[in-house]
């Protein structure tokens, strides 16, 4: 059996920061400790560097049909991304079939999967309910999935009405499982996005105006309520309103299971950005508000009301006309153009796995904004635990996966498209100056990142099964 014995690194975890050195064996870790002995490992000396957790990526896209395209990044691709930032494990989201159990896309996301360069897990939409489906979603569980997504908007295509989720919970909740809700008011949106045409406003800035932020906080609120009838935790995925964390807090307050992502651009980005030439780069949903929405939403996060941050990588070209090269071939996948007439027609998501760790790295721990431990738990640890994936993921542990970012705190670099690898023509944080980046980074003990250089393959990442009865935290 293979052993590597990383040497006087400083460890972050969730919880402390320490010297210490890490054996693996074969894919797991073996041992943690100071002045480690293993005579026949291949030793690499981490001094001066920390060493975290692989990151965990609660909310990604990977080859997503989307109106007239796919979301340009593959589990092949988007986890070669998500490697370079430091990510090793990704939860991607099976669309319900049209009709039917769910089976067929079950078997399509296996097959989809089968190049995953990273591990993953997945989660499972539910846009349509009868009796048949509502007794199906308990056996989910045996697939490895104890999370069901659900919407409250996208009238007329995945909404679920505030009845039906309320039975999906009810259900989800005798299980073990998890319910996930992407929370905005769908009935205001639809009666704007009908007025916002016919008065000719087709400009990226009418995404967001023609989806309140009012209508989040309504929406969170409403889902909070509904899951304490049902019984049933909730995880709001992708918060971006100050309105919805207030509502956040109110349920927390009063000891209900409420749990909430954010994703890194709520936190940076605003309605300004999408008023630019290249207004639709920031296209996604929920869409970006307020400043002073961003501001409300670093509060979340410092104080613990937001427990995870991840992505919702969903990435388009921004010009899918044209080609880019990708491992020497050059791709060309339709993208944000395809709504250049029309914002309604400009496919929804942001590139952003692999941004996602160096991007905060820089920004938040760097900037004295929340602590080394703290960015461990929102990026690796608390998605572990919520999704059923600890210990075996998100820690240093002795048993668990070797799954490791070596981390070098004093790179320094300008990011941009130069140097992420999504398989996409633009990337949102262009000629930013980040300090800190993965070194190394370890997949089950397999070494996939050594600086620059790409020794990941096709079809190493493997399918996890979250554990149903997972911590609210
Ligand atoms: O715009 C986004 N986020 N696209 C992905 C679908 C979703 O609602 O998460
Ligand atoms: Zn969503
Ligand atoms: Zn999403």
């Amino acid at each position: 059996m293979s052993k590597i014995l990383i040497r006087s690194g400083k460890l972050i975890t969730a919880s402390d920061i320490v010297e210490a050195d890490i054996l693996i064996e074969g894919e797991q870790i073996a041992e943690v400790g100071k002045g480690l002995k293993a005579s026949d490992a291949e030793v690499i000396d981490a001094s001066g560097k920390l060493v975290m957790p692989g990151g965990i990526d609660p909310h990604v896209h990977l080859d997503l049909p989307m109106f007239d395209t796919v979301s340009s990044d593959d589990h092949y691709t988007g986890g070669k991304a998500a490697a370079f930032g430091g990510t090793t494990t990704v939860m991607d989201f099976i669309n319900q079939p049209d009709e039917g159990s769910f089976q067929s896309n079950l078997d399509a996301w296996h097959a989809k999967a089968e190049k995953a360069s990273i591990d993953y897990a997945f989660h499972m939409n539910v846009t349509r309910i009868d009796d048949d489906i509502l007794a199906e979603i308990p056996r989910l569980v045996d697939e490895g999935i104890t999370t069901v997504k659900m919407f409250t908007a996208y009238n007329g295509r995945l909404r679920l009405q505030d009845g039906e989720i309320f039975k999906v919970m009810r259900v989800a909740a005798e299980h073990g499982m998890l319910p996930m809700v992407h929370a905005e008011n769908g009935d205001v949106i639809d009666i704007l996005v009908k007025e916002a045409l016919v008065a000719g406003h087709t400009a990226p800035e009418w995404h967001a105006l023609t989806r309140p932020a009012q209508g989040a906080a309504d929406a969170v609120l409403r889902t909070a309520m509904l899951a304490a009838q049902a019984g049933s935790a909730v995880y709001i995925v992708h918060l971006n309103t100050a309105g919805g964390l207030d509502q956040i807090r109110y349920a927390r307050g009063r000891g209900l299971p409420v749990m909430a992502e954010t994703c890194p651009p709520y936190l940076f980005f605003s309605i300004d950005d999408l008023r630019g030439p290249d207004g639709a780069k920031w296209i996604c949903s929920p869409p970006m508000r307020a400043k002073s929405d961003n501001v409300a939403l670093w509060g979340g996060l410092e104080d613990g009301s937001i427990q995870t941050l991840g992505t919702d990588h969903c990435p388009f070209y921004f010009d899918g006309s044209r080609p880019i090269e990708y491992e020497g071939e050059m791709i060309a996948i339709p993208g944000k153009e395809l709504g250049k007439d029309d914002f309604t027609k400009i496919p929804n998501g942001l590139p952003g796995v692999g941004d996602r760790l160096p991007v905060m790295w820089s920004q938040s721990v760097g900037k004295g904004l929340i602590t080394p431990t703290q960015f461990v738990a929102l990026t690796s640890t608390n998605v572990a635990k919520i999704f059923g994936l600890y210990p075996r993921k998100g820690c240093l542990m002795p048993g668990a996966d070797a799954d490791i970012a070596i981390w070098d705190p004093d790179r320094e670099l300008t990011y941009g498209l130069a140097y992420s690898h999504h398989r996409t023509d633009y990337n949102l944080y262009e000629g930013w100056k980040l300090k800190g980046f993965p070194q190394k980074v370890f997949l089950r003990g397999h070494l996939i990142v050594d600086g620059d250089q790409w020794l990941g393959r096709r079809g190493m990442g493997k399918y996890l099964r979250c554990q149903p009865g997972a911590e609210v935290l």
